[in-house]
């Protein structure tokens, strides 16, 4: 299996530029109990959480940052919501190169602390990602920082980085040597649009060279509170929209619209369509992935599952259907998810003669 295609994400770089972590070539599992549970009998899981630095975002910063190593750059410029922070910054570490990152306010201890952890200079912006001058005024900032030729600016986004974008295609290649038979639906969580965008890329080259017949559905799941494309893709509508999040899934909050537009066009020639979820339902899925399938993942990892199970519910979905969940974070990066979840279960402590009168 080739999983890494270097020859096509990097042309042009020399082998002693490829820096490679360990990204990609993630597991597919096929659900243990959930997807039977619902009538699903093919119903799959990607695990991005099990990528070096615990998200897919190591697909992004492990071209993003090899390209910087073949330009002998030795600064790397970024805004992030933490996922992709923390990705880029392990991979700086690894290539020597100086890691800026500027972070929305509401990104969870577990992402913070690791961009820190690979000695990343990590700064909270106000109102970064909340207002919308603020972001676009900071992402002015970042490019103004960016402007000397020992730096680079990497935003895991195809409007901003598509060289970079373009590692997170692997995951369709993979997608389609991984599974026995044609592929449905892919579910994936949305927030900037460029994860879902890359992966019906990937398809769309799988078509392009005829390594595949069609392409699955690609299928958007946002949080109600953050609906700046799953909803006006349902509706029909040919573009994304700015909105004031309200969720509280941190990695799936985003003011800007980034490759909302270009993903809506993508998704639906795919036939794909969008689901909008509660927080709650993606927290209930968050619990069932860990409960039934033993799979430990931040709240944005279990978007897709709750997109697929609605739509299930809804009748949207054959049963025969092979759908992929793409899981897409892991559960550190979010402790008080973790907190929440186990909030009405707190560890008992008990003295050894208690328990041998009580068992
Ligand atoms: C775990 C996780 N899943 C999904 C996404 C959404 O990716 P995109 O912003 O490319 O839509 C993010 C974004 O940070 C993320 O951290």
């Amino acid at each position: 299996m080739t999983l890494w295609r270097w020859s096509e994400m990097l042309p042009a770089t020399p082998l002693h530029a490829r820096l490679d972590l360990g990204a990609g070539n993630t597991p597919l599992v096929h659900s243990a109990r959930i997807g039977r549970a619902a009538g699903l009998e093919n119903l799959f899981f990607k695990l991005e959480n099990t990528n070096p630095t615990g998200s897919y975002k190591d697909r992004f910063a492990a071209v993003a940052i090899s390209q910087m190593l073949a330009h002998c750059q030795t600064r790397c410029v970024t805004s992030s919501s933490g996922n992709a922070g923390a990705s880029l910054a392990a991979h700086c570490a690894a290539a020597g190169i100086e890691c800026e990152i500027g972070v929305i306010v509401t990104a969870p201890s577990g992402k913070l602390d690791q961009m820190r952890a690979y000695g990343a200079n990590v700064t909270r912006v106000e109102g970064f990602g909340i207002d919308d001058e603020i972001t676009r005024q900071v992402f002015r900032f970042l490019t103004r920082r960016a402007e000397q030729p020992d730096t680079a600016l990497q935003i895991s986004a195809f409007c901003w980085s598509p060289l970079g974008m373009a590692g997170v295609k692997t995951l369709s290649y993979e997608l389609a040597e991984q599974s026995s038979s044609p592929i449905d639906h892919v579910f994936s969580p949305v927030s900037g649009g460029g994860l879902n965008l890359a992966v019906a890329r990937g398809f769309q080259d799988l078509v392009g060279d005829g390594r595949l017949s069609s392409s699955p559905r690609i299928d958007c799941v946002q949080p109600a509170g953050n609906d700046t494309v799953a909803g006006p893709l349902r509706a029909g509508a040919e573009r994304a929209r700015p909105v004031a999040w309200t969720t509280q899934i941190s990695g799936l909050q985003c003011a800007s619209i980034l490759d909302g537009h270009e993903l809506i066009s993508a998704a639906r020639a795919s036939g794909g369509t969008g689901h909008l979820v509660s927080d709650e339902q993606i927290w209930e899925a968050q619990a069932r992935l860990a409960r039934e399938e033993g799979i430990f993942c931040e709240p944005a990892g279990a978007t897709a599952l709750a997109g697929a199970l609605q739509a299930c519910e809804q009748g949207d979905l054959e049963p025969r259907a092979r759908v992929v969940c793409l899981v897409t974070g892991a559960a550190f990066k979010d402790p008080p998810s973790i907190e929440r979840m186990l909030a009405d279960d707190p560890v008992a402590t008990r003295t050894l003669s208690e328990m041998i009168a009580d068992p």
